[in-house]
């Protein structure tokens, strides 16, 4: 890993996809000047951590749970809507850690998460054609001229957002509301009605009984106070990341400061692009999105360019196929990888490779598509005898209507009910542990 970053000129040299075209670069190259001065929002010693629970991961002796919204937006950095999809998460934690009997890493896709690549530069709407939205830290989503086109102040606006959300966070966790003995506080009574929040609850009570027991010989452990969070976002914009890159003064290597650990999206891994090569310099832990498009030989050369030193807890590889590919497309994939001894973590991202447009007009997921694809991920890497590392789920604490099925049976009428994803749709409460009951089963079968 070399020890400086190229500058930004070099990165845009390489023809980075999926950058906005800002019409002023000298208001660009001011707001960028402004973020370089910001106190990091993460320490490298935590990026540190992360990467040896990931390691443990690559190793097998842990599960990764990833989730939050696609596309975060400013609006909805509200105390209520951090809260709620971080009590979602604690609670599926806690049903893949009781249920799954395995340790859980819990890495919210939140704090950073702003920016999207989109299929097409433009939108049209009833013959009006406008540039595509490309997330709050890019542009506006109303289709208006004036929202549409980037505003490099936006990414001031993503440093701070991003900062009180990892404020909200870091309370919380820290502060008792993770506390394991809430366990039936994080269950409201919205969900305490539905099939999967009854379960939740008797398991719920199991966990009282094992805490009561501790409590009874004396055990205190401070692992039941607490919880290890950590952040993580898609790094699309250059100008972001690099700017939010800072040489940490112990290791004199470079982080990404602004999340603990980064990725780079399907349509950013050309191996020669400006998103590898910035990677290749920063000490986090990242991931790389795989999709059906991947060879053995591009994951090889992703692999030995990213992590040269075949590091653990490095680099995770987040197989994104679609319920129909992933039995017939991961297994050569897995196989060629491992047999180059590479390290890495496997994770499941069973939401992007199973979106469609429904009859209705709404970008939606079937539920049953997204638990097909992670049984086959297990199924997969339980024929190879290698570890089902995790998964990357798209889900939010509210009980919006933007995928199909699930326990509440939600159909292509009732996306219109509550559908507020200004990007991908996202398993909701309710859905969201329905996953993870069913992933903990799969998790089960595999430690059997
Ligand atoms: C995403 O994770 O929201 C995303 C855009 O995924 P991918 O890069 O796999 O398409
Ligand atoms: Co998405």
């Amino acid at each position: 890993m070399s020890s400086t970053v190229p500058d930004l000129a070099a990165l845009h040299a390489l023809g980075a996809a999926q950058q906005p075209t800002y019409p002023d670069a000298d208001a660009v190259a001011a707001n960028v000047a402004r973020l370089r001065t910001m106190p990091p929002l993460v320490f490298a010693g935590e990026c540190d951590d992360l990467k040896a629970k990931m390691a443990a991961v690559s190793r097998g002796e842990a599960f990764l749970l990833q989730g939050g919204d696609c596309a975060e937006t400013f609006a909805e950095v509200t105390a209520d809507n951090v809260r709620n999809k971080l009590r979602v998460l604690l609670q599926m934690a806690v049903i893949l850690t009781y249920a799954g009997s395995v340790p859980v890493v819990k890495l919210g896709r939140l704090a950073g998460q702003y920016a999207k690549p989109r299929s097409s530069d433009m939108e049209t709407r009833d013959g009006v054609t406008l540039p595509a939205y490309r997330g709050d830290a890019v542009n506006g989503f109303d289709f208006t001229p004036e929202s549409r086109i980037p505003d490099p102040t936006r990414l001031l606006d993503v440093y701070n957002a991003s900062a009180a959300t990892l404020n909200l966070v870091r309370a919380f966790v820290t502060g008792g509301y993770a506390d394991l003995r809430q366990v039936h506080t994080w269950n409201t009574d919205f969900v305490r009605t539905s099939v999967a929040g009854q379960r939740y609850e008797a398991l719920a009570g199991e966990i009282d009984k094992a805490l009561g027991f501790m409590d009874a010989i004396g055990v205190d452990a401070d692992e039941l106070k607490r919880v290890d969070f950590h952040s993580s976002h898609e790094a699309l914009l250059l100008e972001y990341e690099h700017a939010m890159t800072r040489i940490d003064s112990r290791t004199e290597k470079p982080y990404n400061v602004s999340g603990h650990f980064v990725w780079i999206g399907e349509r950013t891994r050309q191996l020669d692009g400006a998103h590898v090569e910035y990677f290749r310099h920063i000490a986090n832990p990242i991931g790389c999105k795989l999709g059906p498009s991947a060879s053995a030989d591009d994951a090889i050369a992703l692999a030995e360019k990213l992590n040269p030193d075949n590091e653990e807890g490095r680099l995770t590889f987040i197989t994104r196929f679609g319920a129909g590919k992933i039995r017939d497309g991961l297994p050569h994939l897995v196989e060629k990888v491992t047999a180059a001894g590479i390290k890495v973590a496997w994770v499941c991202d069973p939401m992007h490779g199973n979106t469609f447009e429904s009859s209705t007009g709404y970008k939606t997921r079937r539920f049953d598509d997204v638990i097909d694809e992670v049984q086959g991920f297990f199924d997969v890497h339980r024929a190879l005898g290698t570890w089902p590392g995790g998964v990357l789920v798209e889900m939010t604490g509210d009980d919006v209507t933007e995928c199909i099925g699930g326990g509440e049976e939600i159909d292509e009428a009732g996306l219109a009910h509550r559908y507020e994803s200004v990007v991908d749709p996202r398993l909701n409460r309710v859905q969201s542990l329905e996953l993870a009951f069913l992933v903990a089963e799969m998790l089960r079968a595999t430690t059997a």
